[in-house]
């Protein structure tokens, strides 16, 4: 291997965290601090009363339930681990499904699906005869921009284009629509919606904050609540409503170098200024139930926080709804796992929301109250507000889910009306960033020839969240009633007498007048979507070229820019004539047509009114720079928003010059936590190889699941099943076998660290394999693999530890680090199973177990 020493030795991410782990305030300042504002936090002015008869039916029934029936209720378990028959033995309080979870696993569940699902769990929840209680169940879905899981819904554009758009009515609209499609499926709660508010875009969830700033995010709550839950007073929690939930409670959106489920140091002043205005407004309304988030302040993670959760939220502030926990977020907390933690509880959560590992935390929660290690009077503290919750929602008293007011009627979901609310709400998200020579808009007779790879693409368009978690994957036809964003200039430009051409990569039959080119981030949600600086595209990849292939041709290009953030791409602005952030529209692509295109008459349809509620950056490590902030020099800032006719403001030369060479980095992470990107997961069969692309996977040979070590699905288990003659493997490639240089970062004394978890030992040989063979390279001099069952042999069962293998071993066989495909490869013919987590190559060996070269 030639071996190059680092130019810069300094990573990014040692850059980001050396520049910002120092606490901004001291701990002592933050204790005074704490005394002197905590009387700050405001006593909400609430709006749904407490109601003597609601409270006397608590107690009469607090006093006939079990300890086993209470904690019941207290716990959440997952769809896909659980049955019916286990809700009828247990009783639990609720259940959810996660993203991507869906009635009988099938994607493709219709609604009536759905409905027969709630109606069998709640009828095994008000069926006695097992566990003696008789309370209703409810069941709680992520419909964070629609009834996002189902196919067929209305999707929304996500929280960060609803910013854009800054019209709490039109919000208030947005949440009725979609508790109708949520009503139509039996369901009674919403985890909406999220008021993060947002200070580092590179934060995977920047999309599903409304803004930077809390003044929007202070108004959309309140809306959202209303409707989604009806006003207090006149509609609250009615037949056509349901519960919502504000999360995530507390600082999620303002963790250190915006790491998902990361620390937040900012003061409590700030916490309170900045992130929890959502919550004076969402809980004033009525909110229902607060999520507890994954973040910690200051080192301790709020699930643990008895501050946070008992004396701000409920005791200060006076919320007597209920606080449920993220996803197994209470295993986050120090000492605890997700089968056991009392100090969750004992800190204030009402619910655990725990899918998969449920049955052994409930048995060690009824242990930890009979050990007093959690007193009685916190459990019936906990289960007064679930009760408390489901009556004020009516669940005592209203029918059955199959039987309530909007069960079954399939006609609202996605309707015709829905989807006019949705397409509103595209129309006003889109932010015109620039307008040269006012190019847009468009006339609709024009030769239009439509390019990039968001083109003609719901699912890209629709970003995570949309029918599976991450959103990957998802095909046009499984948005039935969808529309792309070619799929409206192809109407309008054709009713016009106008033509279109549809090419991905900007080839044409006959040369256009204009070319609207459609590129952007691929779906993403979570931590998945976590980014280490905000620049698009490194090294100007394809939507860069694309765009300046089309300019030199003399083509107008006019681009839309899809992307759950506002991110660095000063180079393609460049090379744009007009420039359009249409964030994340959803299933109504449609619309951008409406505001792009002139009608036939040559009017303009709709201007261009959304505006700017995240700043744009100047450059890609401009990462905290936010509204009111000391030294705020965005590229283009807060408010900003061209309307037709406006002058444009940015230049066509804007700066490509990055101030950090983001390429350089003696770590290159494969899979940490996540897959990273370039690369993809593969199992291999036998000759199949299969794209993972979802928690389970089983092929013949081998099967792949995603577990959670340290927080959720940061590994995954591979096994190989050993019944066939055929090999099973695990495999990391990158996607249409691109060749990566990961050459340019490692030096010599380079490891490949991995960390495994025997859960059966290997019956035979194991081998790792890379390979840098790309497309057309028949030579197979470019495959190696080493044999490690040795180490394997050598490693502790049902315990993680690190693998450290030389690359060198590979290097001496050939491999070329300059042109990877596949960094990692395990693949053997017998049976084995192991957790997998944290694959990076790096300088150190970090392994307890390490192999060198012969
Ligand atoms: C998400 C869930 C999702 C699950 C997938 C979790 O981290 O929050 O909504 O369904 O992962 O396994
Ligand atoms: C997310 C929540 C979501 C929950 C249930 C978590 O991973 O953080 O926002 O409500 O999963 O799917």
């Amino acid at each position: 291997m030639k071996i190059t020493p680092l130019l810069l030795s300094v990573s990014m991410a040692t850059f980001i965290a050396g520049c910002s782990t120092e606490p901004l305030v001291s701990e002592q300042a933050i204790n005074k601090n704490k005394q002197a504002v905590s009387k700050t936090w405001p006593r909400l002015d609430k709006q749904v009363k407490t109601s003597a008869a609601i409270e006397l039916r608590i107690t009469k029934m607090l006093a006939e339930m079990t300890v086993e029936q209470k904690v019941a209720q207290m716990i959440q378990p997952e769809i896909r681990d659980i049955t019916v028959e286990q809700m009828r033995q247990y009783g639990f309080g609720s259940y959810l499904n996660g993203g991507g979870a869906f009635p009988n696993n099938n994607k493709h569940a219709t609604p009536a699906d759905w409905v027969e699902l709630a109606e069998a769990m709640y009828q095994a929840s008000i069926d006695d005869s097992l566990d003696g209680s008789a309370i209703p169940t409810m069941w709680g879905t992520d419909a964070v921009h629609g009834h996002n899981n189902v196919i067929g819904a209305t999707l929304f554009p996500h929280n960060i284009g609803l910013g854009a758009a800054n019209n709490p009515a039109l919000i208030e609209q947005i949440a009725e629509v979609t508790a109708a499609e949520v009503m139509v499926t039996g369901i009674d709660w919403v985890f909406a919606p999220t008021v993060a508010v947002v200070r580092d875009d590179r934060w995977g969830r920047t999309y599903e904050g409304y803004s930077e700033d809390p003044e929007i995010v202070k108004s959309y709550s309140a809306a959202i609540v209303k409707g989604l839950q009806g006003a207090p007073g006149t509609d609250f929690l009615a037949d056509n409503r349901v519960i919502s939930t504000v999360k995530h409670f507390l600082g999620d959106g303002g963790t250190v170098g915006g790491d998902d489920q990361g620390d937040n140091i900012d003061s409590e002043q700030a916490l309170f200024d900045l992130h929890a205005q959502g919550y004076v407004s969402g809980l004033s309304v009525g909110a229902q139930t607060v999520m507890a988030s994954f973040n910690s302040w200051h080192g301790e993670k709020i699930h643990g926080s008895k501050y946070f959760l008992t004396e701000v939220l409920k005791e200060q502030m006076g919320f007597d709804g209920l606080v449920v926990g993220d996803w197994n977020g209470h295993g986050q907390v120090d000492d605890c796992t997700n089968e056991s933690c009392p100090q969750s509880i004992n800190a204030g959560l009402d619910i655990f929301m725990v899918p998969t590992d449920w049955q052994t935390l409930y048995e060690n929660t009824l242990q930890q109250v009979s050990d007093k290690v959690i007193a009685m009077s916190r459990i019936d503290d906990a289960v007064s507000r679930i009760l408390r919750v489901k009556m004020r929602a009516g669940l005592f008293d209203k029918p059955s889910p199959a039987n309530r007011a909007l069960s079954g009627k399939v006609e609202l979901i996605g309707s015709e009306e829905h989807r006019q609310v949705a397409q509103q709400a595209v129309r006003e998200s889109l932010v015109l960033l620039k307008n040269k020579n006012n190019i847009l808009p468009l006339n609709p007779k024009l030769k239009v020839l439509v390019a990039g790879d968001g083109a003609d693409n719901i699912g890209k368009q629709s970003g995570g969240w949309s029918i599976t978690w991450q959103g990957t994957n998802n095909t046009n036809d499984e948005f039935p009633g969808g529309s792309s964003i070619f799929d409206g200039i192809y109407q309008q430009v054709t009713a016009a007498g106008g033509q279109v051409e549809l090419n991905v990569a900007g080839d044409f039959t006959e040369k256009p007048d204009v070319a609207i080119v459609v590129f952007g981030e691929e779906p993403y949600a979570e931590g998945h979507g976590d980014r280490e600086t905000l620049n698009y595209q490194p090294g100007g990849k394809t939507d860069l070229a694309l765009l300046k292939k089309l300019k030199s041709q003399g083509i107008t290009v006019v681009s839309v820019f899809i992307s759950g953030r506002p991110m660095w791409v000063n180079a393609e602005l460049n090379a744009s004539d007009a420039f359009v952030a249409a964030w994340l529209p959803g299933s109504e692509g449609k619309a951008v047509a409406d505001v792009l295109l002139q009608d036939k008459a040559g009017n303009i349809q709709y201007d261009f009114t959304g505006r700017l509620s995240y700043s744009w950056p100047s450059d890609a490590l401009q990462t905290s720079v936010n509204r009111f902030d000391k030294d705020y020099s965005p590229l283009l800032p807060y408010g900003f928003g061209l309307s037709y006719g406006d002058n444009d403001v940015l230049a066509d030369n804007l700066s490509e010059v990055l101030t950090v060479d983001l390429n350089q980095s003696k770590t290159k992470k494969i899979h940490t936590g996540k897959i990273q990107s370039p690369w993809q997961l593969l199992l291999v069969s036998g000759e199949t190889e299969q794209l993972i692309s979802s928690n389970t996977v089983s092929l013949p040979a081998a099967e792949y699941r995603t577990s959670d070590r340290v927080v959720q699905e940061d590994a995954f288990i591979f096994t190989a099943k050993g019944n066939t003659a055929t090999t099973a493997g695990i495999k990391i490639a990158s996607e249409s076998l691109f060749q990566e240089d990961m050459f340019s970062s490692l030096q010599s004394g380079s490891y490949i660290n991995f960390d495994v978890n025997i859960k059966q030992v290997p019956s035979t040989n194991v081998l790792l394999s890379m390979n840098c063979e790309g497309f057309g390279d028949e030579s197979g001099s470019c495959q190696e693999s080493i044999d490690i069952t040795k180490l394997l042999n050598e490693a502790e069962i049902n315990q993680w530890q690190t693998l450290s293998i030389d690359l060198q071993c590979f290097a001496n066989q050939g491999i070329n680090f300059g042109q990877m495909v596949s960094p990692f490869g395990l693949s053997t013919k017998g049976s084995l199973s192991l957790g997998i987590a944290n694959i990076i190559m790096a300088t150190p060996e970090t392994g307890q177990l390490s192999m060198a070269c012969d």
